[in-house]
């Protein structure tokens, strides 16, 4: 299966890769963070503001899009992107996770998960055929297949059970979306690798996936409630056998800290929350470590989020003022970090591909990494 995707360079000192990934709907380039836009917006922001922050491509998601307003209406309306009106790449996530999360009541068959929804109690079944027809009238340019992904604290035996089943949805998902021309018609369908701490089970998951070709891997079940240090090595034992030509997708992390280290384990990919909930708690990212703007020490502090953002107006708005913003309860408070943190995912990522470039990429991140752990500003 052509992935569209093309190594352009590979570290030197480590495993990691600057690539390029053609979709429907334009090229990324890799290492990416793609912001979370679950109900078709990434929370405050338009999307101009998104491709002046650097974003190449945003998550949507088929859980919450098929609850409401339903893919059906948003493919009477000319599908997502022109929905939200982003024209650039879409990857959405094929919704099984968030059942885990957010429905009640649900129960995984082998033909599917059926719950009810969170927000009206009314009964939703999502099979691997399902998820791959949502996302066909949401226009997804990357498109997830239905998975399990048990919680850390999963048995052993609970988790062959998931791995079992990811791997029979997967090969119905996938011989679905050859059989509808989804795949024919440039869409790219993700396979994900699951398995929890179990490094047999996650290369095993993993080698069933790769026999069925799919353009790009996923890994998901990773910070799932595991500790942190059970985080890495679930990543390593699938990219050590993830094919080097294909995408490799971390799902849901993570931290700045947390990225680096996956990424010169040979990830890719990655999409998290964080930037954008962070922020709506008065949260701001910088190199220097995490600031909490509700804390009285920013009451007077003159200074903008980082100097380097000044170039963007949004970014010249001093610490005190954004602090009382948020304290105020102002929704600008929210937007402004909001634009920040983004902007310091997607610069985080930019730097990365340059420093693979380079060649000298494994020295950088530990740097980095030292500097945003001993920074307590
Ligand atoms: N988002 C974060 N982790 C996962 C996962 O394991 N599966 C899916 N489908 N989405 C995720």
């Amino acid at each position: 299966m052509d992935s569209g995707y093309e190594i352009l360079a590979v570290d030197a000192g480590s495993s990691a890769r600057r690539g390029c990934l053609k979709t429907l709907h334009g090229s990324v380039e890799t290492p990416i963070f793609m912001p979370v836009g679950t109900q078709g917006t990434v929370k405050g922001l338009l999307p101009d503001q998104l491709t002046t922050l650097g974003a190449q491509i945003i998550l949507g998601n088929t859980y919450h899009l098929n609850l409401r307003p339903t893919s059906e209406l948003i493919s009477e309306l000319g599908g997502l992107h022109k929905f939200m009106r982003w024209s650039g790449p879409i990857l959405t996530d094929s919704g099984g996770f968030q059942v885990f999360s957010l429905a009640k009541l649900r129960k995984i068959r082998d033909e599917g998960i059926r719950f009810q929804s969170h927000l009206d109690g009314r009964e939703v079944i999502l099979t691997p055929k399902r998820v791959i027809d949502i996302q066909a009238n949401l226009g997804s340019d990357i498109a997830m297949v239905l998975d399990e992904c048990p919680p850390a604290e999963a048995t052993r035996k609970a988790c062959e059970a998931a791995v079992e089943r990811t791997i029979r949805w997967a090969r119905e998902a996938r011989a679905y979306a050859g059989e509808t021309g989804f795949l024919e018609k440039g869409h790219h369908v993700f396979g994900i690798v699951q398995g929890s701490r179990h490094k047999d089970l996650r290369q095993q998951c993993a080698a069933a996936l790769i026999e069925m070709d799919f353009p790009g891997y996923a890994i998901g079940g990773v910070s799932v409630g595991e500790p942190e240090e059970e985080m890495m090595p679930q990543v390593t034992m699938c990219t050590e056998v993830l094919p080097a030509d294909k995408p490799r997708y971390v799902m849901g992390v993570g931290t700045p800290p947390q990225l680096l280290k996956m990424i010169a384990a040979g990830a890719d990919m990655f999409d998290c929350v964080m930037p954008t909930r962070e922020a709506r708690h008065g949260i701001a990212f910088t190199e220097d470590g995490k600031l909490n703007l509700r804390n009285n020490r920013f009451r007077d502090d003159n200074k903008p989020l980082m100097e380097r953002f000044c170039d963007l107006e949004t970014g010249q708005f001093t610490r005190a003022y954004i602090r009382h913003l948020i304290i105020a309860g102002e929704i600008l408070g929210s937007v402004l970090l909001t634009m920040h943190n983004v902007r310091f995912y997607l610069d985080l990522m930019r730097q990365a591909r340059e420093h693979i470039e380079a060649g000298d990429y494994a020295r950088w991140h530990q740097s980095w990494i030292e500097r945003y752990l001993a920074g307590k500003k």
